[in-house]
């Protein structure tokens, strides 16, 4: 029996004892918003268990598609863990009870399904005499076959709350002897000797939020059986889920592709995931979810990237996993047909998130072997939460990706910092989308502040991250408050502050403002008024009130990034200058962390060279490590000794000057480096147009510099062991790639070309007559659409007069070819053809004529489409009579 035949039988044998067969709930659920997942069969049942609903009938059997997330880190390393699988269930709504259901699951099994009975064993509640007497007197199992166990083996509840009850379950005996007393073990234990295939719960409680079991006045049957487990015995494969139908197309697919063997050897885990994961996937975006960073979206996205990760491990190419999603909608469509339907999307999706990851993957995975690195060398026994934080927001790898990496190396991951710094994000990002939406507001507010209150902040951030104030002023959701509570979302102005609010360029900065009774996350720093620095944030700990001491402290690590980009930001734009003239400006700078981005005028585009001496002027300047320093100036002396300045900016009387090494002096009120030295490196990373007359560069300075080159010698290598080259060979090996590729497609090209004769004159022996027109009609096997038009022109030109239907498959497509002689044209039209047999394969085509051609997606009815065209020929020919 294969899975679909289990199903089917599964479904005859209930439906002939009463039950109403329903078909696969979605594995999100409409109606429930508090599971994730649909992660059993009774779950889509729950509101005609409790009485909400009116039920088809009492007696229900389905087979339910379920995702359990839970052992997502189990899967791959044994045979049967899944996070997807089918769960084969009866149901009996206030009808039946557990004499019936019990006895039911044992004919079964060991009648349509041929469990040899002596293998079984099955487990009840050490209070369920009911069940016990059941098992032993009505169906006749030895007693030491029937396990008494407690609540944890044998009470069942969907989760914390829910429909629940004790139960009962059947297990395989794999013993030396099966059944035979003692036992090793009792199949609550994971000793793996008993296999569980079969539960049923008898559902007779609510379980409430206090954990009260409220009796229920209907009980009900709710029963499961894996499917994956049964097709695993009855094919004869038992403990591998990966050798059963229901996978095996799949596990060939990544065999062929990876030219690995599955079955004993290193590559099995990989395997594994790589197959679970995607079909799981297929599965979730068929039913509506797209890849995010919370809830469902989060569980797909993790699913995607597992497997993209493994698929790397196996040297499969970008692009596998959406093969692999193809592949299970082709083996589970016939039974789930919104796969069929949602196939596009699903294609696209894994398409595009396996894309996304890719694209960071190998410097995340750089990054991560660093910290490994470094915590060992250290004796540390883990990875911090800082690290765990940058791999998920710069890299995309969700955390429990991290940890098992890191598990892998033996080392452990700081999650409690990592999921505070998750939350800051958010609260920033909350921060952030507000300040917008409330700008103009916000403007207005500081300026009647400033004006009638006289609040004003001195700014010590040139000199100390860190100062002593006072808080002068709270605001909170647009009122202004005397304390903010834990979780407030926060305005925070103090006399004095080293938060620098965004300005020049330069972002606002991060950080923390601490007093002795709380403690506030800083997100962003604005100045909607003059000289009124306001910072934006959460109450993160306790409460804040107007007057009292506070700490001000900024994020050190984001302040020096944005330092470097900014000091990095004057050196690169006196070198512009100095390599491609005066008419160089600056038109607009973003001065943040990660890098720098400067906008100036250039009526052309720098070329190479130029682009490459201003990055050697900028790093010469670096190394020359000289004083970068601020002056106070009056604004016409400053001018007048040509500092650098923006036309359209207001500027007070007196002006601040920086000066960075001997050739960079501008107006700005930004923050710098001590020295030019400090920069580290500066390395242009993008340059382009991004409207008439102005260009665009962006540059890494210091660590992200030093990630850039990372991630590039990182990529090198990995391209040079390909090669199977040392690194600084790659340019000459992949020329010389580039010729034998050359070479091999002239010879293939020439050798198809000598193929397709002979194929040509092998059909045109075979052709057959009729009523006087010679007729050839043939799959030829491996060919897509432009091979069929090459062959089907030769064919038709030594056929002399007649007609030509060839068709193909390649890959995941069909294809069809039609010639028609120039002199049968009048009554039979290529073109009218192809139009008419493509949609049997679900596509399209045309063309002239003489030849024609078309293809789609449903490679299983070539067979019919060959056969359509046939028929169309004929009745034209057939005594003559027809016309095209
Ligand atoms: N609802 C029961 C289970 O999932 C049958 O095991």
């Amino acid at each position: 029996m294969d899975s679909s035949a289990i199903r089917d039988a599964f479904f005859s044998f209930f439906e002939g004892r009463g039950h109403v067969r329903l078909p696969s709930a979605p594995l999100v659920l409409k109606d429930d918003p508090s599971v994730l997942f649909t992660s059993a069969g009774m779950q889509p049942l729950v509101p005609y268990f409790t009485g909400r609903k009116q039920p088809p009938a009492k007696r229900i059997v389905t087979v339910q598609k379920v995702l359990r997330t839970s052992d997502i880190d189990e899967v791959g390393h044994d045979g049967y863990h899944q996070t997807f699988w089918e769960m084969l269930g009866n149901f009996s709504i206030g009808d039946y009870w557990k004499s019936e259901s019990l006895q039911w699951s044992w004919e079964l099994l060991t009648g349509p399904f041929g469990f040899d009975g002596d293998r079984l064993v099955a487990t009840v509640h050490t209070s369920d005499d009911e069940a016990y007497d059941i098992w032993t007197r009505q169906i006749k199992l030895p007693p030491h076959r029937v396990f008494r166990l407690g609540d944890a083996a044998n009470f069942w509840t969907p989760g914390p709350t829910g429909l629940c009850g004790p139960d009962s379950e059947i297990f395989i005996d794999t013993g030396p002897q099966p059944g035979v007393p003692p036992h090793a073990c009792d199949p609550s234990e994971s000793c793996g000797r008993y296999v569980e295939i079969w539960n049923n719960v008898f559902q007779q409680y609510d379980r409430q939020a206090d954990g009260r079991l409220v009796p229920l006045s209907k009980k009900n049957i709710d029963t499961g059986a894996g499917l994956e487990r049964i097709t695993q015995v009855l094919e004869g494969v038992p403990g591998d889920t990966f050798r059963t139908d229901l996978f095996r197309p799949i596990v060939e697919k990544i065999e062929q592709l990876a030219h690995v063997a599955y079955g004993g050897g290193e590559a099995d885990r990989s395997i594994r995931i790589v197959a679970e994961h995607s079909r799981a996937a297929t599965f979730l975006i068929a039913d509506g979810i797209d890849p995010s960073n919370e809830g469902r979206g989060y569980v797909l996205r993790r699913l995607i990237r597992r497997a993209a990760l493994h698929a790397r491990k196996l040297g499969l190419q970008t692009g596998s996993i959406p093969q692999l999603g193809l592949v299970s909608v082709r083996v589970m469509q016939g039974h789930y047909h919104e796969l069929a339907t949602h196939r596009e999307r699903i294609v696209q999706t894994l398409e595009n998130e396996e894309h996304k990851f890719e694209q960071t993957l190998s410097s995340g995975l750089d990054q991560l072997n660093g910290a490994i690195g470094a915590a060992r060398s250290a004796g540390r026994g883990g990875i911090d939460g800082d690290t765990a934080f940058r791999l998920y927001d710069t890299f995309g790898f969700p955390v429990e990706m991290t940890r098992e990496l890191a598990g892998a190396a033996g080392l452990r991951v700081d999650e409690g910092r990592y999921r505070d710094l998750l939350e800051e994000q958010r609260a920033r990002s909350r921060a952030s989308a507000k300040f917008s939406q409330d700008a103009m507001r916000f403007g207005q507010f500081y300026e009647h502040l400033r004006e009638r209150e006289g609040v004003r902040s001195v700014f010590t951030g040139y000199d100390e991250l860190g100062s002593e104030g006072t808080i002068l002023w709270l605001a909170s959701t647009g009122t202004s408050v005397e304390e903010a509570r834990e979780g407030s979302e926060v305005e925070i102005v103090l006399d004095r502050t080293p938060f620098y609010a965004e300005g020049g360029g330069q972002v606002g900065d991060r950080g923390h403002i601490t007093t002795s009774e709380g403690r506030a996350m800083v997100a962003d720093t604005q100045t909607p008024a003059p000289d009124v620095t306001v910072m934006i944030g959460t109450v993160v700990d306790g409460v804040l009130r107007v007057g009292a001491r506070a700490h001000a402290e900024v994020d050190a690590a984001l302040r020096r990034a944005t330092m470097r980009n900014h000091t990095g930001t004057h050196l690169l734009h006196a070198a512009l200058r100095r390599v491609l003239g005066e008419e160089v400006h600056q038109a607009g700078s973003l001065v943040h962390a990660p890098n720098l981005r400067f906008d100036f005028t250039l009526g052309r585009a720098p070329t190479r060279d130029e682009l490459r001496r201003v990055e050697d002027e900028v790093n010469a300047a670096i190394l020359a490590n000289a004083d970068v320093h601020a002056d106070l100036v009056p604004l016409q002396d400053a001018l007048a000794s040509g500092a650098q300045h923006l036309f359209d900016e207001k500027y007070g009387a007196e002006v601040r000057v920086v000066q960075a090494g001997p050739t960079s002096r501008e107006l700005c009120g930004g923050t710098h480096c001590r020295a030019t030295g400090d920069v580290g490196l500066l390395l242009i990373t993008k340059e382009e147009s991004v409207g008439a007359g102005i260009r665009r560069i962006e540059a890494v300075t210091g660590e992200g510099a030093l990630a850039d080159v990372r991630a590039l010698r990182e990529r090198m290598e990995r391209a040079a062991q390909t090669l199977r080259v040392p690194p600084e060979r790659l340019p000459e090996a992949v020329e010389q790639l580039a010729q034998q590729r050359q070479r091999v497609e002239k010879e293939l090209d020439a050798a198809r070309r000598a193929g397709m004769d002979t194929s040509a004159v092998r059909l045109v022996a075979k052709a057959e007559t009729v009523d006087g027109t010679r007729l050839v009609v043939a799959d030829v096997g491996d060919a897509d659409a432009e091979h069929l038009r090459a062959l089907s022109d030769k064919v038709r030109d030594q056929l002399g007069s007649g007609v030509v239907v060839l068709g193909g498959i390649r890959g995941e497509r069909a294809a069809l070819a039609v010639g028609v002689t120039k002199d049968l044209t009048p009554r039979v039209n290529a073109d009218a053809i192809v139009k008419q047999v493509a949609p049997i394969i679900g596509g399209s085509g045309g063309g002239r004529p003489q030849s024609a051609t078309g293809g789609g997606r449903e490679i299983a009815r070539l067979a019919e489409a060959l056969d359509a065209a046939r028929g169309i020929v004929r009745d034209h020919f057939d005594g003559g009579r027809g016309s095209a």
